[in-house]
């Protein structure tokens, strides 16, 4: 690790990986690129470009992010200048929801604004095809949406693996989703996923998900890996807990001397799960997380008690007419498990 004209470089070589199920090699941490409504296409672009020459390999992109093509030309301008091979990194997006029955020229389109040739792994971003408008009433309902279905989803899955075949894309990604739905479609795919993206941080651990997870050779990937403090406005409620602002992150971060963020970047680590910290102003402290000390077991002992179930992307935007409420996206009543078991 280097500090040079006030920045931090370090040799991407130091970083530690992840081995996906076939043996290929991921970083154990990426930055995140969803500027949450906040944060200008070209602010994330400028954060990419930094991070890029900090030593970051690793991004995750989403084609609804809306700022691939601003992204894309840091990419392209960093394997330009030969500051990075394209081969050394690896680039993450996602097919959104309304491109479900579209996946190719969803990949293509963010492989043309990416400016990557392929891409390193392909999510599919919800497991349903609903969607709702951009800035939509957070009680609004797409009279269009419907529940998941397991026909549906092989569908979108298949033609991803089909990308797979053709060399556009490398590894199969999942995303927000349950064990009830992984029980339904995992033994009917030909190509295994290889990374599933979920909410994950200290207040919402989802162990038994990401148990199964690494059961089945899946890389749990967390997003939102701090909480997520400027979130979008439809996705905070006034009793969400504020996970670097609970007493014990704190307390860490003080015995540290670092930010509660690094404290959650590093159970995330200690946890075998991916984090993707989103960040324009402090990506340099995030990923020298990644290869300073560990947290002592008893603290993550003490951490894993901050769980107190707070999900905090509900995901309300998508429940169909006839949904009760957001509970009903997440399976918990035990008869979806049934459900998606019949299909
Ligand atoms: N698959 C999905 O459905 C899904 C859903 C949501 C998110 N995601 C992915 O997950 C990524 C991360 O989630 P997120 O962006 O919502 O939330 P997050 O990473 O939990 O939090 C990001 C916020 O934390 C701040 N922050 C970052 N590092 C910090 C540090 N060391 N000290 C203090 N503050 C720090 C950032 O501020 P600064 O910018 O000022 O540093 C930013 O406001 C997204 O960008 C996206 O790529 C995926």
């Amino acid at each position: 690790m280097i500090e040079k004209k006030g920045m931090t470089i370090i040799d991407p070589d130091i970083i530690p990986v992840f081995t996906l199920y076939n043996g290929d090699k991921i970083p154990c941490i990426g930055m995140g690129t969803f500027g949450s409504d906040r944060v200008s296409p070209e602010d994330v672009a400028g954060a990419v470009a930094g991070a890029i020459r900090c030593g970051y390999r690793l991004f995750d992109c989403a084609a609804c992010y809306g700022n691939e093509d601003q992204i894309g030309e840091v990419f392209s301008t960093a394997f330009q200048n030969g500051e990075v091979k394209r081969e050394d990194m690896f680039i993450m997006t996602k097919v959104w929801n309304d491109m479900h029955r579209h996946v190719a020229e969803s990949a293509r389109k963010s492989i043309a604004d990416l400016k990557c040739e392929y891409i390193d792994m392909l999510f599919i971003h919800w497991p349903f095809p609903n969607y709702h408008a951009p800035f939509c009433d957070v009680d609004a309902r797409n009279p269009d949406s419907r529940p998941f279905s397991v026909s549906e989803f092989l569908d979108t899955y298949r033609q991803i693996e089909e990308l797979v075949d053709e060399g556009l894309v490398r590894h199969i990604g999942i995303s927000n989703m349950t064990i009830p739905k992984l029980e339904a479609v995992l033994d009917q795919l030909r190509i295994p996923p290889s990374a599933c993206e979920s909410e994950l941080h200290p207040t919402f651990q989802q162990t038994e998900l990401v148990d199964y997870l690494k059961t089945h050779n899946i890389l749990p990937i967390g997003y939102m890996p701090l909480g997520s403090p400027r979130r979008p406005e439809r996705d905070i409620l006034p009793e969400d807990v504020n996970d670097m602002k609970t007493p014990l992150l704190q307390e860490l971060a003080e015995k540290y001397h670092c930010h509660p963020a690094i404290i959650c970047l590093k159970w995330a680590l200690g946890r075998g799960q991916l984090p993707i910290p989103f960040s324009v102003h402090n990506y340099e402290a995030n990923l020298k997380a990644s290869i300073t000390g560990q947290l002592t077991n008893d603290e993550m002992k003490e951490i894993a008690g901050l769980e107190c179930g707070n999900r905090l992307v509900k995901g309300q935007v998508f429940l169909w007419p006839e949904a009760d409420d957001w509970h009903d996206l997440w399976d918990e009543d035990d008869n979806y498990r049934k459900r998606w078991a019949a299909e």
